[in-house]
C-alpha cells in the first residue's frame, strides 16, 4: 500500500455493542472513532504526539447500521506552526451489496505537543496536488472563519456584561 504520510485510513465493523436505542450506530461512538483517526493521522504525519484542540462541522448526512464496514479516510489538510487541521470522511459500506455511503465529513484541529505538554513545531505540508491546494485553501478558510466567529462571540460577552454592570 502507498499511501503518503499525511494520509491514514482505517476501516472499522460496526458491532452490536456500538448500537443506540434505535438500533443504529450511536453517534458517540463515530465520535470516538473519529477522535481516534484524527490523533493516528495528525500523530504520523508530525512524529509527534497530539492532542485534540477542536472539532467542527461534524454533520451525520445518514444513519450507520449496525454490519456495516466504516472507512475513514483522513487527511493532513493544512499546518500552521505546531496545529494540523485533520479532515475527516467517513463512508460505510453494506457488506453484503457492497454498496457505499458517505455518511460524514468533519475537520479536527489537532496540536502537536513535546514530551512537556508544549506545543511543538511540525513539518509544514506543501500540497502538490490540484485536491491537496483546495483542502489547504479550504482549511486556511475555516481557521479564518473561526477566528471570526470566537471574536463575534466575545463581544457579544462583553455588550453583555457591559449591560448587566451598566
Ligand atoms: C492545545 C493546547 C496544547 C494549546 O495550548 P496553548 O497554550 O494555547 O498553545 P499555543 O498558544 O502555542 O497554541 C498552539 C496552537 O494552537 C492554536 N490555538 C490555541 N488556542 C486556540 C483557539 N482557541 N482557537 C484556535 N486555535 C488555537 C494556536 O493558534 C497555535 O497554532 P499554531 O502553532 O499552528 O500557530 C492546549 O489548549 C491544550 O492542552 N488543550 C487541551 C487539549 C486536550 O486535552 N484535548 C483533549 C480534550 S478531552
Amino acid at each position: 500500500m502507498n499511501i503518503p504520510a499525511h494520509q491514514i485510513s482505517m476501516t472499522v465493523l460496526m458491532s452490536p455493542d456500538m448500537a443506540n436505542f434505535s438500533g443504529n450506530v450511536h453517534g458517540g461512538a463515530v465520535l470516538k472513532l473519529l477522535d481516534q483517526v484524527a490523533y493516528a493521522c495528525a500523530a504520523r504525519y508530525s512524529g509527534c504526539y497530539a492532542v485534540t484542540l477542536s472539532v467542527d462541522q461534524v454533520t451525520f448526512l445518514q444513519p450507520i447500521h449496525v454490519g456495516e464496514l466504516v472507512t475513514f479516510l483522513a487527511s493532513v489538510n493544512y499546518t500552521g506552526n505546531s496545529s494540523m487541521e485533520v479532515g475527516i470522511k467517513v463512508v460505510a459500506e453494506e457488506i453484503r451489496t457492497q454498496v457505499v455511503r458517505h455518511v460524514n465529513s468533519c475537520f479536527f484541529t489537532m496540536v502537536a505537543v513535546d514530551e512537556a505538554r508544549k506545543p511543538t513545531a511540525v513539518p509544514q505540508l506543501s500540497p502538490s496536488t490540484p485536491d491537496e491546494r483546495r483542502r489547504w485553501a479550504a482549511a486556511l478558510l475555516r481557521k479564518e472563519l473561526r477566528k471570526e466567529q470566537a471574536a463575534r462571540f466575545e463581544q457579544v460577552r462583553l455588550e453583555a456584561a457591559g449591560q448587566a454592570t451598566g
